[in-house]
């Protein structure tokens, strides 16, 4: 089965690599020819653990293969379409669906009668997309019959960045919402070696399979929301909030998965996807008490992180220096995109702390970014805390776990560590003499 994947981004180029590891035959395509030039040499613009191992073995083994050229969709039985959808630039919070509809403008000019093929949205859309892309080819390629000569159908994405080979190659679930009984058997067909496996695959309708992915991506967001109100109790009052996660999760109907308090969710999915699930509320008139308060939660906490730091550090901040330990939003990516780290890292620059930070994967790109100017990067944790008055653990890279803290107590200026993921324990760090806060604890 010959398969395309229009958009070599993160999704695209995960979901491609995966589905030639099948051996199908897969060829990823992108309008940005630079980007297709790299993915033809083997080099990968992101970084995602297992991805480039993949792609070298498949591109060898000539199941995976790269396009700039729509054209090369011909002869496919299904083809995804894994283009970004970015918050729209109203400020609605809406998502922008303008790249998928150029893709199926541009699919409507290369479609024929032969190949029949599945159109299946892997980006995340809202609801109704599938609806309306599916009166897009009517109008635009008037000549095909839309269930004889094509069909539409929606599989939404369900992966982590960080994990997304295991994500999709071992998933909880899949999900694929169509409209007849062909795409069924078709996506029955490419989803086969997952479901000996034993991963459910759950066939609805297109409708359904659009909410799933924002349902899903909004309930664990509440979920996260949750425990972080659940900490700020417990330092008010006292009580540990990973013990009353622990508590909670050992419930089978609540999980303990997407339990761990941290500075706030980010990425680039839970808050535009909680933003545009909120805009569909809207839209059509249903009221959202639950989701708008996540958002501004969200929002509010990490505010309130900075309110944090710079009550341990006390006055006066001026010329003060922190060192900030990883920046991006989740550790095993270079990902930066809303990372509560690109609204504290400003706020405490402007009372005139200075910025230290390390990341282990700082690229030089992160020194071009505008809410890290002036920030200073550190190779290494030591060189980082150098007479530093304060260490805030942002990120939770293994790498920090493990890291020598008696060495580290002796490079300080004042042994303080706020840690915003909880990776160390409270009672280990105390008695080495450090001043150590955490979330969810009352000092
Ligand atoms: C998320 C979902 O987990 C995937 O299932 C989904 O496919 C993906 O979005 C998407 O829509 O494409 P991702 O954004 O890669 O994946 O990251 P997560 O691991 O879900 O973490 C999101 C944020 O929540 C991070 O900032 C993380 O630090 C935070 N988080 C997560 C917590 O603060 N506490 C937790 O317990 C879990």
């Amino acid at each position: 089965m010959k398969i395309s994947v229009i958009g070599s981004g993160y999704v695209g180029l995960v979901t491609g690599a995966c589905l030639s590891e099948f051996g199908y035959k897969v060829v990823c395509i992108d309008k940005n020819k630079k980007k297709i030039e790299l993915l033809k040499k083997n080099i990968i613009p992101i970084y995602e653990p297992g991805l480039s191992d993949l792609v070298k073995k498949n591109t060898k083994a000539k199941y995976l293969s790269f396009s700039d050229n729509l054209k090369h969709i011909k002869g496919s039985k299904i083809i995804f379409i894994a283009v970004g959808t970015p918050s729209a630039r109203r400020g609605d919070g809406e998502a922008d669906l303008k790249y998928v509809f150029e893709v199926c403008k541009e699919l409507a000019k290369v479609l024929n009668k032969k190949d029949k093929p599945i159109i299946v949205t892997k980006s995340t859309v809202p609801i109704g997309t599938g609806k309306k892309i599916i009166n897009l080819f009517k109008k635009f390629c008037p000549s095909l019959q839309y269930e004889i000569d094509y069909n539409v159908a929606s599989n939404p994405e369900f992966l982590r960045e960080g994990s997304a080979i295991e994500d999709f190659l071992r998933p909880d679930r899949v999900i694929c919402g169509v409209n007849n009984q062909v795409s069924l058997s078709c996506l029955k067909e490419l989803y086969r070696p997952l479901n000996l496996r034993e991963a459910p695959v759950l066939f609805t309708d297109i409708e359904s399979a659009e909410l799933i992915k924002y349902a899903s991506n909004a309930f664990l967001a509440l979920k996260i929301s949750f425990i972080n109100e659940m900490a700020d109790l417990c330092e008010k009052v006292g009580g540990n909030v990973q013990m009353v996660a622990k508590g909670m999760g050992l419930d089978n109907r609540i999980g303990s998965k997407f339990l761990h308090p941290g500075p706030g969710f980010g990425g680039s999915c839970f808050p535009k996807d909680t933003r545009a699930l909120y805009a569909s509320f809207k839209k059509n008139n249903v009221e959202s008490t639950l989701i708008k308060s996540v958002i501004e939660f969200n929002e509010r906490r990490k505010l309130n992180m900075v309110k944090k730091i710079i009550n341990i550090l006390g006055k006066p901040y001026k010329n003060k220096k922190i060192t900030i330990l990883g920046v991006t939003f989740k550790p095993n990516t270079d990902d930066l995109r809303e990372s509560p780290s690109l609204v504290i890292i400003p706020k405490l620059k402007k009372l005139g702390i200075k910025i230290y930070a390390h990341d282990p994967s700082y690229n030089t790109t992160f020194s071009s970014i505008k809410e890290f100017k002036g920030v200073m990067w550190k190779k290494n944790t030591f060189d980082a805390v150098k007479g530093s008055d304060m260490i805030v653990i942002h990120t939770e890279w293994n790498e920090y776990r493990g890291m020598d803290l008696s060495k580290i107590k002796k490079l300080l200026k004042s042994p303080v560590i706020l840690d915003l993921r909880n990776i160390f324990n409270k009672n280990e760090l105390n008695e080495m003499g450090y001043l150590y806060y955490n979330i969810g604890s009352k000092k």
